[in-house]
């Protein structure tokens, strides 16, 4: 019988099982999750049975920001795997009490479930989180710092139309000092030998961002959105995280500068393939004859990756 007796204070060792952070992630563990979830991309969208490796597990979701895509998929990828989904939102639990994140965790993790899936707005709370219970925890995107899962599914998407993603040229566009998603693109990409273009404006590209991370790849930022168009293999856009105070001294006409307008896709090399993690602000980042391309627009396409990626991750973290 598993019960849980520990009562209080962090503890030091953890379950290689964790998915916290792609910062750090060995290489080989980056290849063969992408290598996983793109065995599993069949049976992710249904196309084929999966197997059911986790029949008898039980996920927690825990998710105290919002969220459409990252939830259900890991919901999704969960039942395709035979596990049961229980989830937990901010908003009708007892963090509308006071309930603290790492509290709420710890009574879940209590009634026995095999792994916690967070999504905080609190940067490293998902770390916060394993430090205080025992079963496998995942980070489901916690303030700024870290969307390991995203960055899966983003390298998935690219992998799967560019192949090898060495000494390909991925630009990240928009609100790079407020995005986790940013982040943990750039440390998956660059490790995968890509150099990573950052782009926005010097308001929303934190200094020293060029060297956050070490790989076969490299990072480099400009502020010119027009000067690299014709240069590069995939353009990834971003949201303005209002929710983080990103609008903040930012132009009404941001747009004008950093958008993806129709005149600008037209002077992407043909194939390069149009990114967004998601959700999308139509007419601000993007357009919508852009964002719904349906040559070279592969934002659905990453929502069907993510299925595959959460798979992956569920496996490594549950099935054994
Ligand atoms: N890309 C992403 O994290 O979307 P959600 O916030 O809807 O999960």
């Amino acid at each position: 019988m598993r019960l849980i007796t520990r009562n209080h204070g962090p503890h030091a060792s953890r379950t290689a099982r964790d998915f916290l952070a792609i910062e750090g992630l060995p290489l080989p563990e980056l290849r063969g999750l992408l290598d996983s979830a793109e065995r599993l991309l069949p049976a992710a969208v249904g196309d084929a049975q999966a197997d059911q490796r986790l029949r008898g597990k039980v996920v927690a979701n825990i998710f105290f920001e919002d969220s459409t895509r990252t939830r259900v998929s890991f919901e999704v990828a969960a039942k395709r795997l035979g596990a049961e989904v229980v989830n937990l939102g901010a908003s009708g639990s007892s963090a509308s009490k006071g309930e603290s994140l790492v509290d709420t965790a710890r009574n879940i993790e209590a009634m026995g479930v095999d792994a916690i899936v967070v999504r905080t707005s609190i940067s490293g709370g998902a770390q916060l989180v394993s430090q205080f219970v025992e079963c496998p925890v995942i980070n489901a995107g916690d303030g700024r710092h870290e969307h390991p899962t995203q960055a899966l599914l983003d390298m998935l998407s690219l992998r799967l139309r560019l192949g090898d993603l060495a000494n390909k040229r991925i630009a990240i566009v928009g609100d790079i000092a407020n995005s986790r998603v940013a982040r943990s693109a750039t440390h998956a990409a660059v490790a995968l030998g890509a150099e990573v273009i950052v782009v926005g404006p010097p308001s929303l590209v934190p200094q020293g961002f060029e060297s956050i991370t070490r790989g076969a790849g490299k990072i480099t930022i400009t502020h010119d959105l027009d000067s690299i168009l014709g240069e590069i293999d995939a353009i990834m856009m971003l949201r303005i995280q209002l929710e983080r105070a990103a609008g903040n001294g930012i132009a009404s006409d941001y747009r004008t500068g950093y958008g993806l307008t129709a005149l600008r896709r037209s002077r992407l090399r043909p194939g390069a393939l149009i990114m967004h993690p998601g959700p999308v602000n139509r007419g601000v980042e993007i357009d919508d004859a852009v964002a719904d391309d349906s040559a070279d627009s592969v934002i659905l396409a990453q929502v069907s990756c993510g299925v595959a990626a959460r798979m992956a991750v569920l496996l490594r973290a549950i099935a054994h």
